[in-house]
């Protein structure tokens, strides 16, 4: 296994010159040896072409890749060692499970007795094992994409294994039990995984840094913790989260944070009031896990009317409209009635439609963005 340094930008066309020329912006990432990692982002934002890139079946058209420190910009796949599984099944359909399985260890010359140790064991983990002697043509898409899998997991000897997309044609109750599987593989071998998805419930469940992008740029790197938490990037807010994060458009004024027409004390971190005073209007970004509801009197809750309250079966969302203060809403440019989200208890089954609830906002939770960067 290799620890990946890459410092690299490409563009498909010649002669790139905006940024919109570019499938993948000026990046500079190490994945470290045996780490698990996810790259997570909508379609279109680059995550093949940083795979490929990796993996060898795409040449950067700028900069650098090196494994263990040692630059292989220009080799292949096969030349870098790496094994990749994609989307849709890559096997061989006259031969049976076990030859497609063994296939990668006897393309490489490595001893009978233990290629078919090592078949039995990845069938084991992948329960092939009573398929083995089957034709692959036979089976199912399901099956085919697990001898794909095991195909990819069969060689220990690999720089890492590069996944994109690989439970896409998996049934759901199959895929859940595949990606904790691949987990279980990843903590047993210790391989550099990288896992492509646009599915964030597969990449923070799966892996330990996820690299969240966006139109070509890696806009955050870190735990699942990390992205719920902190999100870097008001993106990532959206992004990160079912609902997402809900964004406040605000000022400052007069040593106060000034929200739909009312008054706030200011966080209490000195340097973010300094940034939030010095930039003038920011967001301030509440994940709906952390919207509670408020008594009127609290002097730091925001009022919203109330559009509807809904029972998802553990837990509630309610949407609510931030309420103005004053008739002149939006009269300050700023987008100040947005819809925002609230996971709730069993509390929000009194609420009503049309009725003013109270919201704090306003707690360790809170996040504050500046450009839509965090203030940190
Ligand atoms: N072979 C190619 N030639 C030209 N442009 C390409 C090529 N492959 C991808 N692109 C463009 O590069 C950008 C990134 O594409 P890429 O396939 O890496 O995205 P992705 O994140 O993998 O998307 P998806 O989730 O749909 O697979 C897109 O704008 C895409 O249209
Ligand atoms: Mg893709």
């Amino acid at each position: 296994m290799a620890r990946i340094d890459l410092d690299l930008a490409h563009a498909y066309g010649p002669n790139p010159r905006s940024d919109e020329d570019y499938a993948l912006l000026p990046l500079r990432f190490t994945f470290d040896d045996g780490g698990a990692y996810a790259l997570l982002g909508p379609s279109g934002c680059g995550k093949t072409t940083l795979l490929n890139c990796i993996s060898g079946l795409l040449r950067p058209s700028q900069g650098t890749v090196s494994f263990d420190g040692r630059d292989v910009t220009g080799h292949s796949p096969q030349e870098r060692n790496i094994a990749q599984v994609f989307q849709f099944p890559v096997i061989y359909d006259t031969m049976t499970v076990g030859q497609n399985l063994a296939f990668p260890l006897r393309n490489r010359g490595v001893p009978a007795a233990q290629v078919r140790e090592r078949v039995g064991q990845v069938a084991e983990m992948l329960d092939l094992s009573a398929v083995l002697d089957r034709q692959a043509s036979g089976l199912s898409a399901d099956a085919k994409q697990k001898i794909s899998l095991g195909r990819g997991l069969v060689r220990h000897d690999v720089a890492a294994i590069l996944f994109d997309e690989p439970l896409t044609v998996i049934d759901p109750h199959l895929k859940w039990q595949l990606r904790r599987k691949l987990k279980e593989i990843h903590r047993e071998f210790h391989l550099t995984l990288i896992y492509v998805t646009h599915d964030q419930t597969e990449a923070l469940t799966f892996a330990d840094q996820v690299v969240v992008m966006s139109r070509g740029k890696a806009v955050q790197v870190g735990t699942a913790d990390a992205l719920f938490e902190r999100p870097a990037h008001t993106f990532v807010g959206h992004f990160i989260g079912s609902p997402g994060m809900n964004f406040l458009s605000a000022r400052w004024r007069d040593g106060w944070i000034e929200l739909a027409g009312r008054r706030y004390a200011p966080p209490a971190d000195r340097a973010i009031a300094q940034r939030l005073q010095a930039a003038g209007t920011f967001k301030i970004g509440v994940r709906p896990e952390y919207l509670r509801l408020a008594r009127p009197d609290d002097e730091q809750a925001v009022p919203a009317v109330i559009e509807r309250a809904q029972d998802i079966g553990t837990y509630w969302i309610a949407a609510a409209r931030l309420q103005h203060n004053d008739a002149g809403a939006g009269a300050d440019g700023l987008d100040n009635s947005p819809l925002l989200r609230a996971r709730l208890g069993d509390e929000a089954a009194a609420l009503r439609p049309g009725e003013t609830a109270w919201l704090s906002v306003f707690h360790r939770h809170t996040c504050y963005y500046v450009d839509e960067e965090l203030v940190r």
